[in-house]
């Protein structure tokens, strides 16, 4: 069993987030692995799920939308939202938002972090990562 990190990133700044929490998981002792939506081919195997988008026009990245709209049911399987943000930050909120519809169970807040992650927001979403293995038993 692993967690999956899933991103969309324009610029690489929600896929330092992605990145970070997949060390947080690793430091765990358990098995990460991180996924670029372009390349999303489901979710057999997770433990957890952590999804991440940057905001465009207020709005989630149209890939992790997908993902999100096509996804199966969780059944209560532990979940994160994260991404990074310019000034307005929806999609980690309506990431959330479609995890809990279908059933994941959010562990903290969704994550948003202004432009590039600093070491302080890095070592957050390491955290976040960490307590996503966690939750994985
Ligand atoms: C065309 C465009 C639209 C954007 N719209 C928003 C927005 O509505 N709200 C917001 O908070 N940031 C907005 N941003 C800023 C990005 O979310 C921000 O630059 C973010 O750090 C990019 O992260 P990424 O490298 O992971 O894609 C926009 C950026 C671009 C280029």
């Amino acid at each position: 069993m692993k967690v999956i990190v899933i991103f969309e990133s324009t610029r690489g700044r929600t896929k330092a987030m992605a990145q970070a929490i997949c060390e947080g998981v690793k430091a765990k002792g358990k098995e990460c692995e991180l996924v670029d939506a372009k390349e999303f081919n489901g979710i057999e195997g997770a433990c957890a799920l952590a999804v991440g988008s940057s905001t465009r026009m207020k709005r989630t990245l149209p890939k992790v939308k997908q993902i999100l709209a096509e996804m199966s049911e969780l059944n209560g399987i532990p979940t994160a939202a994260f991404g990074s943000f310019g000034w307005s930050g929806e999609a980690p909120d309506e990431i959330a938002k479609g995890l809990v519809g279908k059933g994941g169970k959010m562990i903290g807040e969704p994550l948003k972090v202004k432009d590039y992650p600093n070491e302080e927001q890095l070592a957050a979403c390491s955290k976040l990562g960490e307590d996503l293995a966690d939750a994985c038993g």
